[in-house]
């Protein structure tokens, strides 16, 4: 059996996913149980890009057993930032990429082919006296022209590079292309087979899990991947669907790779969370209809054998069917047994936070489900390092008046409290409008609000998500209460501190 390397880039590539931002205690939640799963290394960031970026990576790198690479521009900056942040990484990478498409060298690196080449040489073999292994990615590949492309990777084979990966920055290429590619490469770079060959996808025609596999058939041995398929426009392959695929027909692909698929529900759910980004009901392996049956001929059969209209054991995937609730009887040992079941690693002072907030909800609902902690465990990680932290608030609303919001929001950085007051067009439009000018954000615009229950019932949590733009980008936010308006602020401030910190 080939031993195919899972490299996990959600912290890097799917960071880039619109309107996601990952705060310093998610990426540290998400890596640690990356390393549980089992992948072979996590791509932490792109050091260079943001001090949160830089500090992300350092963190991690302390964290973490598997190995942990890093991002850079072909440049000595990017090149030293990257090695700095991983001084403390187990097993660090740096990771160089510089575009080789005509398109991309013309029009964003205004380079010539030979400059680039050059710039291929002198980053490669820079980052290797740098660090103990090194990537390189000549990126938008799949549209590169091939000759120029082989004698792109043999300069960056030939500066020392240990892994070679092929992107498809773009999502053009289809399986059968892809694969031609991964042979033309091997057979035309001289020393390409001693290295490792990696393939990153992205997802623009839905090709992204299949255009690796074959990649894998055709000679790769490492893939890049992300968790749900997160990453930039329809995003990256997807991790879950990449290793089932693998394990399930390894018949076929006699191929598997080293993950704990037990691992693997837990891992996405707790993505999904953190990201903001739902699963479709209808995601192969993770969604929730992966392994419903809705046909009596199929429930049947199910129940006959399940082999009969069932590829894989959801037991497999770690989809566990004894969902036991708490209530507010329970207590803090089993509280804090559900939270290490759910993947999540909070230390004594979050446990006790959350338990808290977990008391309060169990004193107004009968049961608190998983959904529900994965919830108050997400806003108080969100908690942890918003600049803004909610006072008070006061809404006055009613059918023959314009609403009126009165909101205080304490600046953590200074202990500072602000108050203020807005009308607006409903009690939740006038909260924003209140919020935006104690943080002087009128120049935001709120894209969207969404607003649902977390689980089912008459006493359900609300949990609202909000989607803010601004000239330096789009920030999602999340609330969670058993009152939608409180749940609204709460998702209004949880963007506002993502705007904030990305403002600087
Ligand atoms: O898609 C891409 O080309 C990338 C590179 C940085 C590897 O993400
Ligand atoms: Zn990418």
């Amino acid at each position: 059996m080939r031993h195919i390397e899972i490299l996990d880039t959600t912290l890097r590539d799917g960071e880039q996913t619109p309107g996601v931002r990952f705060s310093l205690s998610h990426k540290i939640e998400i890596a640690k149980q990356l390393d549980r799963l089992g992948v072979d290394c996590i791509e932490a960031g792109f050091p260079a890009s943001s001090n949160g970026d830089f500090d992300a990576v350092a963190a991690i790198s302390r964290e973490v057993g598997c190995a942990v690479q890093a991002l850079a521009r072909a440049t000595k900056n990017d090149i030293d930032c990257a090695a700095e942040a991983l001084k403390e990484a187990k097993h660090p990478i740096i990771h160089v990429f510089i575009a080789t498409s005509d398109l991309h060298l013309e029009y964003k690196l205004k380079m010539t082919r030979e400059e680039a080449l050059d710039h291929i040489s002198e980053s490669v073999a820079y980052a290797k006296s740098r660090c103990e292994r090194v990537q390189f990615s000549p990126e938008d590949a799949t549209r590169s022209d091939r000759e120029f492309l082989a004698k792109a990777v043999k300069r960056a084979v030939d500066a020392g590079a240990d892994i070679i990966n092929i992107p498809d920055t773009v999502g053009y290429t289809v399986p059968s292309e892809y694969a031609d590619l991964v042979r033309y490469l091997l057979d035309n770079v001289e020393g390409l087979s001693d290295k490792v060959l990696c393939v990153h996808c992205h997802n623009d025609l839905g090709l992204a899990v299949a255009n690796s596999l074959c990649a894998v058939a055709a000679g790769a041995t490492r893939i890049e991947c992300t968790v749900n398929g997160l990453g930039e426009r329809a995003g990256n392959a997807s991790l879950e669907e990449i290793v089932m695929a693998l394990r399930v027909r390894r018949d076929i692909t006699g191929a598997d790779t080293a993950i704990n698929t037990k691992e693997i529900l837990r891992t996405s759910r707790m993505v999904s969370s953190l990201s903001g980004v739902d699963i479709a009901l209808n995601k192969p392996v993770v969604g929730s209809n992966a392994f419903s049956h809705e046909s009596g001929i199929h429930q049947h059969g199910i129940m006959e054998n399940r082999r009969t209209y069932e590829i894989m054991d959801p037991e497999e995937i770690g989809l566990d069917k004894s969902t036991l609730v708490l209530g507010k009887l329970s207590g803090r040992h089993a509280y804090s047994e559900r939270i290490e079941k759910l993947g999540y690693s909070l230390d004594g002072a979050g446990i006790d936070a959350t338990f808290n907030r977990f008391k309060e909800i169990a004193s107004k609902k009968v049961a608190v489900t998983d959904s529900d902690i994965r919830a108050i465990v997400n806003e108080y990680l969100d908690g942890l390092e918003g600049k803004y932290w909610i006072e008070t608030f006061q809404i006055q609303s009613g059918n023959h008046m314009k609403a009126m919001a009165l909101v205080s929001l304490k600046d953590r950085v200074t202990d500072r409290v602000f108050t203020e007051s807005a009308p607006g067009e409903g009690p939740i439009d006038a909260a924003f409008n209140t919020i935006n000018r104690i943080a002087n954000a009128e120049s935001v615009v709120l894209e969207s609000y969404d607003l649902k229950a977390v689980t089912e019932g008459a006493d359900a949590l609300g949990e609202v998500k909000v989607k803010i733009t601004s000239n330096n980008g789009s920030f999602t936010g999340r609330g969670v209460s058993t009152d939608v308006i409180k749940a609204s602020i709460k998702a209004y401030v949880n963007a506002i501190n993502k705007w904030t910190r990305a403002k600087g």
